[in-house]
Parts: structure tokens; C-alpha cells; sequence
């Protein structure tokens, strides 16, 4: 589904991704993971157009989208969540999802200021669907609340359906676990699960082990922009080098 080759991105003389390729296989629950400051969000956004890539390409269903606008990459497919949320606090989550579904529907501006029939009709589309994506999501009970009312855990599977909205086939997440207490990632595993088992491809980075381990089929460990393991959760767990550099000597899987 997506093909990573020889991909580089330097700023000034630092190397944060450095001659990296891996493939992400449909219907995959692939986890990066690696140390702090080890390239792990900047390949995220080398896939997704919002950095260019100092070497490299990113091909995506067999078409190179290298260097291609983060709107164009959005449009064939391929969703994101950010490290850090970027959902509208003071919206609710309905408003925020509605918002989400727009960027799907295409009458523009025009039809907007003149409310041709056509707008009317996207609007009641977005509306049912952003309905149905925070039901999908476990928040319709809470859709007309703002965002900001909103648990970590719960801010988080906005941000998801928010991502999920575009319809995407590939959809990256960016530390979906962050600032979620143990006890409330069961439920948020189980969500990135469904959407899973709806046929969405899923790469994830994550530090918390238990999530990467119990949730994917296959793991790539990051140091220094470099690839230094792949394969089963349960064989990169027991790597030297993956022991080493990210997971320290007291961890056992
Ligand atoms: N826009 C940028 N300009 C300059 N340096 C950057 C930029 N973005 C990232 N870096 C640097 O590139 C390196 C990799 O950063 P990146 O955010 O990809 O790491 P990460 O693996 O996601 O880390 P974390 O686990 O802390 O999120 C870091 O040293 C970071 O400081
Ligand atoms: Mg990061």
C-alpha cells in the first residue's frame, strides 16, 4: 500500500530520518517506535507532504506522491493525527467533525454564499455524518458539548474522527495513546482496532509497549533516523540492538 525508499530529511547538518525504507502492507497495524528526537513524526510528515523530503521517494498505491501538497495526499487517501491535537477546543464535537466531513464535499465557495441546493444538501450530509462518526467514535452522547469539556482520552478519539472523516485507506497516528492514563487506553485500542477491521490501513507511533505490542502485527524501531529492527512485536522486543537504544535492559515482553 505504501513503499518508504531510501527517504532522507536533513535540517542543517542534523540527519532526522537518514536513508530510511519500509513498506506498509494493507490491512496492517504497523508501530514505529524508537527514542525521542529519532525521527519518528518527521516521517509522518514526509508521507503526508509536510516536509520535502531531502532524498528519497514515498510511493502510495503504486504512484509516487513525493513532494506532492499535504491537501493532494489527504485527498487520495491517507489521514493523520497530530502529536499534539488540533482540534477546535471552543467547538463542539459535532462542530468539529462537520468541519472535518466539508473538507469531503466539493461545492466551494460559491455555492456557499448563494446556498444553492447543492450546498444545502452537502450541509445535511456533513451534518448526518459527522453524527455517525461521533457515534463511531463513542462520543454522540457528548457531540453538542465543546471540545475543551472533553477527557484526553476523549479529545483523542475526536482527533480520530476527525482523521477518519476524509474516508481514508491509510491512516497515520501520531501517538494516539499521549497523556491517556492506563486504564483508559483499553477502550482506545479497541476503537483503532475497528477501524482496522473496517479495512483501514494503520501505522502508528507509540511509546507505551504495551499498546505497540498488543495491537501490531509488525513493529520498525527508529535510532537516529536509521532503521535498526523489523518484524513481529515479539521478535523486536527481544532484539539487542532494539533493547539497547529504546527499550532498556529491565524490559521483557
Ligand atoms: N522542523 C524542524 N526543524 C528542525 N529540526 C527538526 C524539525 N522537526 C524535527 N526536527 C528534529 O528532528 C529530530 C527528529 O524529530 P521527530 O519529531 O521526528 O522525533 P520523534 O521520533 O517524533 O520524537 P518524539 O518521540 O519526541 O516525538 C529531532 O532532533 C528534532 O529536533
Ligand atoms: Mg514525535
Amino acid at each position: 500500500m505504501l513503499e518508504v525508499k531510501n527517504l532522507s530529511k536533513h535540517f542543517g547538518g542534523l540527519r532526522a530520518v537518514d536513508e530510511l525504507s519500509f513498506k506498509v502492507e494493507k490491512g496492517d497495524i504497523l508501530s514505529i517506535i524508537g527514542p525521542n528526537g529519532s525521527g519518528k513524526s518527521t516521517v509522518f510528515n514526509l508521507i503526508t507532504g509536510f516536509h520535502e523530503p531531502t532524498e528519497g521517494r514515498v510511493l502510495y498505491l503504486g504512484e509516487d506522491i513525493t513532494g506532492l501538497k499535504p491537501h493532494v495526499i489527504a485527498r487520495k487517501g491517507i489521514a493523520r493525527t497530530f502529536q499534539h491535537t488540533t482540534i477546535y477546543l471552543q467547538n463542539t464535537v459535532q462542530g468539529n467533525l462537520i468541519i472535518a466531513h466539508r473538507l469531503r464535499t466539493n461545492t466551494g465557495i460559491l455555492g456557499a454564499i448563494f446556498r444553492t441546493s447543492r450546498h444545502r444538501q452537502d450541509e445535511k450530509q456533513c451534518l448526518e455524518k459527522a453524527e455517525a462518526t461521533a457515534d463511531f467514535i463513542g462520543l454522540y452522547s457528548k457531540r453538542l458539548l465543546p471540545a475543551s469539556l472533553l477527557s484526553q482520552e476523549e479529545q483523542k478519539r475526536l482527533a480520530i474522527g476527525i482523521a477518519i472523516a476524509t474516508e481514508p485507506q491509510l491512516l497515520l497516528l501520531d501517538e494516539p495513546m499521549g497523556g491517556v492514563t492506563d486504564k483508559e487506553m483499553g477502550p482506545l485500542m479497541a476503537l483503532i482496532k475497528k477501524i482496522n477491521e473496517q479495512g483501514v490501513t494503520i501505522c502508528l507511533i507509540e511509546h507505551k509497549m504495551g499498546v505497540v505490542m498488543s495491537i501490531s502485527n509488525r513493529v520498525i524501531v527508529l535510532n537516529y533516523g536509521r532503521k535498526i529492527a523489523e518484524g513481529l512485536p515479539e521478535n523486536v522486543a527481544k532484539s539487542k540492538d532494539v533493547i539497547e537504544a529504546y527499550l532498556g535492559e529491565d524490559y521483557h515482553a
